[in-house]
């Protein structure tokens, strides 16, 4: 039995009450999904900015109508801080995973990816603080590594944020830090580094690159790699993401008001997730004969990332139990079925 068979487990034995912000959306709702299995009791907020009640659906689906009956919805903003509140009452868990993301989205628009992830932030924090949680875990990133070169990137060497939105997470971990200080409020950041699997979405201008992919793929249209293909990104699947959300929730206090990076620890560069990815779907029957296309590099984009999860594995107990190649496998089949329908 690992740590994480146990924490959960105890969960069953003793549920607790959990709020997920942004829930949603891809994180949020495989989050959701996680804790209902586990007979938790779930507040959920979210505007459906980036989110869909689709997901919400298939969560519903997914679960026998005891647990979902468990998941109470609120329709809110986190902008708002009474929304915040409303969510937060007698919680025992934050996982706050609402925020505007990508990199090019916060190029474009840097006052909304502010508005939400750094005043939303601070108002989630006030209103956890207020409620009295017993914790707080939230979604940092691994954005805010920047333009330091070292690798793999270990938690306490970071350098300058090459976008908005890295800003916009690192002002988070400031803040969390500042909370901790001031009002003794305890917290856990979890920098995710590329987090792929089952509803994250494949359409509009700030799809992830996996998703994309396999959308591109699917629908026989271009594929385009930026730069030489050679970046390189520590993916992480889903289910790992869901691991570390539930251990840092649980953590004792010593591992508290800390950062973690959340990823497998491997690097894959582009060229090869391109391999993967089409290996993948031939092997789910689906015939394509495509090769990617090459354009230049994004601005804001960070030429390698691949972290250390040392940190992760000796103060949480966090064992990813997926590599890319097995993360690409199970989700694949998921997007198969959403997209040649
Ligand atoms: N997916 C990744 O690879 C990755 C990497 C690093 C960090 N993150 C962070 O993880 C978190 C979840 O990301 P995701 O990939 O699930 O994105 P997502 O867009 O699928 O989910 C975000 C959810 O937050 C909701 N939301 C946005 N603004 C809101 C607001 N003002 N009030 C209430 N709800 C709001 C959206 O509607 C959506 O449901 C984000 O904080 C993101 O910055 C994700």
């Amino acid at each position: 039995m690992t740590l994480y068979d146990n924490v959960k487990k105890d969960l069953q034995t003793s549920p607790k009450k959990w709020l997920i912000t942004g829930c949603a959306g891809f994180i949020g709702s495989n989050l959701l999904e996680h804790l209902l299995r586990l007979d938790q009791q779930v507040v959920g907020l979210d505007n459906f900015s980036t989110g869909f009640q689709h997901n919400l659906d298939e969560v519903r689906s997914l679960v026998s109508a005891e647990q979902w009956s468990r998941f109470s919805f609120i329709e809110g903003d986190i902008c708002n801080l009474n929304d915040c509140a409303k969510a937060s009452e007698e919680v025992d868990y934050v996982l706050h995973q609402a925020a505007l993301g990508s990199v090019p989205r916060s190029i474009d628009d840097p006052i909304s990816t502010n508005n939400t992830n750094v005043s939303g932030f601070l108002n989630m924090l006030v209103a956890a603080r207020d409620a009295g949680v017993d914790s707080f875990t939230y979604a940092a990133s691994s954005s805010t590594y920047g333009d330091h070169p070292a690798l793999p990137k270990r938690e306490e060497c970071i350098g300058k944020p090459l976008s908005p939105y890295a800003v916009t997470k690192y002002v988070n971990e400031l803040y969390a830090d500042v909370f901790a200080k001031s009002y003794n409020f305890r917290s856990i950041g979890l920098r995710y580094f590329n987090v792929f699997g089952k509803r994250q979405n494949p359409n509009g201008a700030y799809a992830a690159v996996i998703p994309k992919w396999v959308s591109a793929m699917i629908k026989g249209d271009d594929v385009y790699i930026n730069g030489d293909g050679e970046t390189s990104r520590d993916f992480c699947y889903i289910e790992n993401t869901v691991q570390m959300n539930i251990l840092a929730a649980v953590a004792p206090n010593e591992a508290r008001n800390e950062v973690y990076n959340v990823a497998v620890g491997d690097r894959t560069s582009l060229k090869e997730l391109f391999n993967n990815i089409k290996a993948s779907l031939i092997a789910n029957s689906i015939d394509i004969n495509v090769e990617p296309k090459y354009r230049d590099f994004r601005i804001g984009d960070v030429k390698h990332s691949q972290a250390s999860i040392d940190k992760a594995t000796s103060k949480l107990g966090y064992k990813p139990a997926y590599k890319i190649g097995a993360g690409i496998d199970e989700a694949m089949s998921w997007y198969v079925k959403l997209l040649s329908k």
